[in-house]
């Protein structure tokens, strides 16, 4: 990012530390957020070196992202990049999903993109320059029984990322997504190995996408060979939606 941070959320593990490591291996100073992984952020952090530095966050905590936005810029620099990457996945059935259950999962990964967003802009119209990612998935396009939240929360936030990209563009802000397929991560460890053959079964690559795989179109995304993109989605699932 040009003379710029990159904040990363959810960077301990899975796809968002592959791209903490990515960006920091080019040098460039990255902010990233943790919740439950301090050992492993803070071991990160320190591996990565001074122009990497890590920030407790909750993503249903309402004043987090403001205070991540200011320590990050107090230790790093001004922010010109964000990649809403934390979420939660939770299942259950639409007839067994409780109350409280629907309304974590949307609060932590609509509400929370949203909340970042709302953070991390101001810096960038004031800077005329900017770019955000936003992290979806697959679920908001495709039916998968027992994600009906998580699915919801994922297509509210393409509409997050398209609403944005209107309101920020002639700010020189973009605003964009990716939407991966199944991804080997934490968050994916509890599938039976059925229904992680089910769900690669109509990929037209035979590699599973890692998560460097995913990291590398967010890069992409954040860097100025994107220039001229705002407002997309950019799947990456290895053929499982063609
Ligand atoms: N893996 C897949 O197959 C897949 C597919 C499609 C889309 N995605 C999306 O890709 C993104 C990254 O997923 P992943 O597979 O890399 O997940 P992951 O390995 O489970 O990592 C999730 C990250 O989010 C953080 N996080 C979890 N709950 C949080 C909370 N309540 N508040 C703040 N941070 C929280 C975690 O922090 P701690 O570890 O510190 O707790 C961790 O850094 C997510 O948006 C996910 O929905 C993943």
């Amino acid at each position: 990012m040009e003379q710029g941070v990159v904040l990363v959320t959810g960077g301990s593990r899975g796809i968002g530390r592959a791209l903490v490591e990515r960006l920091a291996a080019r040098g460039e100073r990255v902010a990233f957020t943790f919740h439950r992984g301090e050992d492993e952020a803070r071991a990160l952090e320190s591996a990565l070196g001074p122009g990497v530095r890590a920030f407790p966050m909750d993503l249903l905590d309402r004043a987090a992202p403001v205070r991540v936005v200011e320590a990050a810029e107090a230790a790093l620099g001004p922010v010109l990049g964000l990649v809403n990457n934390a979420a939660v996945r939770r299942e259950a059935l639409v007839g067994f999903c409780s109350d409280e259950d629907w309304d974590a999962v949307i609060d932590a990964n609509l509400g929370g993109a949203f909340r970042c967003a709302r953070a991390a802009l101001r810096g960038m119209i004031a800077a005329k320059r900017g770019a955000i990612v936003n992290v979806a998935s697959l679920s908001a396009y495709r039916g998968v029984s027992g994600q009906a939240a998580y699915a919801a929360s994922k297509a509210g936030l393409l509409a997050l990322t398209r609403c944005l990209a209107r309101e920020l563009g002639r700010s020189g802000v973009r605003v964009n997504a990716v939407v991966p397929g199944l991804v080997d991560t934490a968050m994916t460890a509890d599938l039976t190995d059925a229904r992680r053959a089910q769900l690669r079964a109509d990929q037209c690559l035979r590699a599973p996408v890692p998560p460097a795989g995913v990291a590398g179109v967010i890069d992409f995304l954040l860097s100025g060979d994107a220039g001229h993109v705002t407002g997309q989605e950019v799947v990456v699932d290895a053929g499982t939606s063609a």
